[in-house]
């Protein structure tokens, strides 16, 4: 098995994970896309707040839990997904994914484990665990040039 690289962060506070969301949105270019795995809870909306704040000073960012996808303007347009309750991929046409993947804006998306098979040829994966002992620790790890087949063994 060949082993993915990837760079770790330990976050102690929200504003932690918002700042390492904040740095990576520093290399971000048109049309990436940013897979964000982890649970309930885990931090990927306090990821996407940071990034956004630099792409996108002053948007409001929360899980777009009901309306799926939503858009933040900027120089590079950010479209923010909650995958959440995508069971298939008719849901993925409907919501117009394929065709935000190819319209030159920056993706981030939450609950990746649904649509794993569905994910762009190359992308960013963001995953981020809980400790068990200290509810406000997170483990971040960011995979780089991630395909679809990678994402069984990043989670
Ligand atoms: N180190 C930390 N990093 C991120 N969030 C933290 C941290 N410590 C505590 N928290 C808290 O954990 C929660 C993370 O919420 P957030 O909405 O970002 O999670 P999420 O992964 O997007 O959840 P969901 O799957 O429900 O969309 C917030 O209440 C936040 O204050
Ligand atoms: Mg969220």
């Amino acid at each position: 098995m060949i082993k993915m690289t990837y760079r770790e962060w330990i976050s102690n506070h929200t504003e932690e994970t918002e700042a390492i969301g904040a740095e990576l949105a520093e290399v971000l270019k048109p049309s990436d896309f940013v897979a964000m795995f982890g649970d309930l809870g885990a931090g990927k909306t306090a990821f996407v707040r940071g990034a956004v704040k630099r792409l996108s000073p002053g948007a409001f960012v929360q899980s777009p839990t009901y309306t799926i996808v939503n858009e933040y303007p900027g120089k590079i347009p950010v479209y923010h997904f909650d995958m959440y309750r995508i069971d298939d991929e008719d849901s993925l046409y409907s919501i117009g994914y394929y065709d935000y993947l190819e319209n030159g804006g920056i993706c981030f998306a939450e609950w990746c484990e649904k649509i794993k098979p569905f994910l762009p040829e190359s992308f960013y994966a963001v995953v981020i665990r809980k400790s068990i002992e200290n509810p406000d620790l997170r483990i971040l790890r960011i995979y780089e040039k991630c395909t679809p087949d990678d994402t069984d063994f990043i989670s």
